[in-house]
């Protein structure tokens, strides 16, 4: 049997450190006791989807070390198919977390073994890929490897792309993404110049370049969706909540959005449930650790 959703993706260690404000250059602060979470934007979508109930797998590729088996537990407990997890090559990728009093975070990967999840292991996973209703795909990974995906996926397939880290994306990649999820940072990165003030403005531009629709995330403020059939767009307001670590709570969002689309559910439809569990995701600290059952999501 196929999977609701599969993740192609990074997975790392978090090593995440409360401090009141983060050091300018050449300063040192102190902060909290360390806490080493299951990350990555690839793991961390695994674990939200799996969470929620949808049938999971993930390709990935981690470290032959203490880490890995703390990711492929944390995996296993959510009940992702891990099957298409690689072991070996390079030390388990790492996040160097930093979370400030209102919950916003900033962020050092050390890609390790994920910047060695290639092209080949791509093709190696055809059955995987082939079998999923949504491929769900980020930056953390080799672009050549999401490139890859782009180009195997099958007719009926649909490929759901966050450019986290933003890099510039070839145009095959763009005009295979159903949707291109970004949030404020990585639209005025592809946009560059142009980009304009409104998310709605970045919705159109983005749009100009090719994927068949694009969700603009804004935090707080929910999401904007947009398809390539109409010009308009659509807000979709998120709940209001208090913020205490906002670490992965994009994945989470992206995850459930990307379920919902291959249940069938409109764009907009499966981002109003997607706001939902990214406002969950907000409200306790970690990423996966943060993430909701279904009976967990917060009403509308
Ligand atoms: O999106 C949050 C994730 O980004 C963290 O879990 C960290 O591993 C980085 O990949
Ligand atoms: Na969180």
């Amino acid at each position: 049997a196929g999977h609701d959703l599969l993740v192609v993706g990074s997975a790392n260690a978090d090593l995440v450190i409360g401090v009141e404000r983060r050091p300018a250059p050449g300063e040192t602060v102190l902060g909290s006791d360390l806490a080493v979470h299951p990350g990555g934007k690839g793991g961390n979508q695994a674990v939200a989807a799996a969470r929620l109930g949808a049938r999971t797998a993930l390709l990935a590729r981690v470290g032959d070390d203490a880490h890995g088996r703390l990711l492929l537990d944390a995996q296993r407990a959510a009940g992702t198919d891990t099957t298409g997890v690689l072991v070996g090559g390079a030390p388990t990728g790492v996040a160097l977390i930093t979370v400030d009093p209102s919950g916003d975070n900033s962020i050092v990967v050390s890609p390790g073994a994920n910047a060695r999840l290639t092209p080949a292991d791509v093709r190696a996973a055809a059955p995987l890929v082939a079998g999923a209703r949504v491929v769900s795909t980020m930056l953390e990974i080799p672009l050549e490897t999401v490139a890859e995906l782009a180009a195997v996926l099958p007719a009926g397939g649909r490929l759901v792309l966050n450019p986290s880290p933003p890099a510039p994306l070839p145009a095959e990649v763009l005009a295979a993404c159903d949707p291109l999820v970004v949030n404020e940072h990585e639209a005025r990165f592809i946009l560059g110049e142009q980009a304009g003030e409104l998310p709605e403005e970045w919705a159109r531009g983005l749009l100009a370049l090719g994927p068949r629709s694009v969700v603009v995330t804004l935090g707080a403020e929910g999401a904007l969706v947009a398809d390539g059939a109409g010009a308009e767009s659509t807000r979709v307001p998120s709940l209001k909540v208090e913020a205490v670590d906002t670490t992965g709570a994009g994945d989470a969002f992206t995850a459930a959005l990307a379920w919902r689309l291959g249940l069938g559910e409109s764009l907009v439809e499966a981002a109003r449930y997607a706001v939902r569990v990214g406002a969950a995701a907000v409200t306790r600290p970690g990423a996966q650790a943060s993430y909701p059952t279904a009976e967990e999501v917060p009403a509308p």
